[in-house]
């Protein structure tokens, strides 16, 4: 019975969790009582993460029909599913344009429909730069999205640092293939190198700005930045 409320998203901790380490058993409770975890359980989301992208594209609207989406850090594969839906690369609504989703990721991802997945693919390997480029239709993607995290190593600054290193080869990837007037979102953990992100993604983009979506938990460093109109050097 008890097993049956759980969401499914939390079904491997819960088994880590019933050996009881009081940090584990908090974390449960914050994932029961959470509503974004519950929605993510009824709408059949991967993880809650895909309220953050649903709330930014509701808002800022970049992702449309017929748009090819790069999805950096894709695993388990919620951003990847609001992708799909979004651009229409399943080809499902037949009135309109049909987009693409490559999502690329350290780890394995289960298949989506809709969706390729660069598995086991490192985004800091120029290799990973070049099978993208090989992958996606006419080597540009429209909309480049990055929620990206490092294995957390329990120092705060070393973990910013880490991330920010992430997230600027994944601009080097996207001066390879985003197109003119493009867009992207990406994640960071706040810190002293954010504004050194900032200012290459200002140099890079007309409209840079931050933004917290609500299923960002307030406790957490984590922000976004939004980044539109991508000028082409
Ligand atoms: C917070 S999760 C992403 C969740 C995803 N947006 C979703 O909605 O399902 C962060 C992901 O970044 C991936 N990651 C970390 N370092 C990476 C790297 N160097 N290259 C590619 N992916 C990486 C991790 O493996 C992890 O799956």
């Amino acid at each position: 019975m008890m097993w049956k409320s759980i969401p499914k998203s939390c079904i491997h901790v819960s088994a880590v969790c019933l050996k009881k380490s009081p940090a584990a058993k908090r974390w449960l409770e914050r994932q029961l009582s959470d509503p974004f975890v519950k929605a993510a359980h009824s709408q059949d989301y991967r993880c809650r993460s895909a309220f953050k992208l649903i709330e930014i594209d509701d808002k800022y609207k970049i992702l449309k029909p017929g748009y090819s989406v790069v999805d950096c850090g894709a695993a388990p594969g919620a951003w990847s599913q609001v992708a799909v839906q979004r651009v229409n690369s399943t080809g499902e609504r037949t009135e309109l344009s049909k987009g693409s989703v490559i999502g690329i990721d350290l780890l394995r991802i289960a298949p989506l429909d809709g969706a390729q997945f660069l598995c086991s693919h490192d985004i800091m390997n120029p290799s990973t730069h070049m099978e993208l480029e090989r992958l996606l239709p006419e080597a540009q993607a429209d909309v480049i999205l990055s929620d990206m995290a490092p294995n957390a190593s329990g120092f705060r600054e070393l973990d910013h640092e880490n991330l920010v290193t992430m997230c600027l080869s994944m601009l080097d990837l996207t001066e390879r293939v985003l197109r003119t007037g493009g867009s992207l979102v990406c994640k960071y953990w706040d810190g002293y190198l954010a504004h050194k992100l900032q200012q290459r993604l200002s140099l890079m983009f007309k409209d840079v700005r931050t933004v917290k979506p609500k299923a960002s938990r307030n406790e957490s460093a984590e922000v976004y930045f939004l980044a539109r109109t991508f000028k082409k050097r």
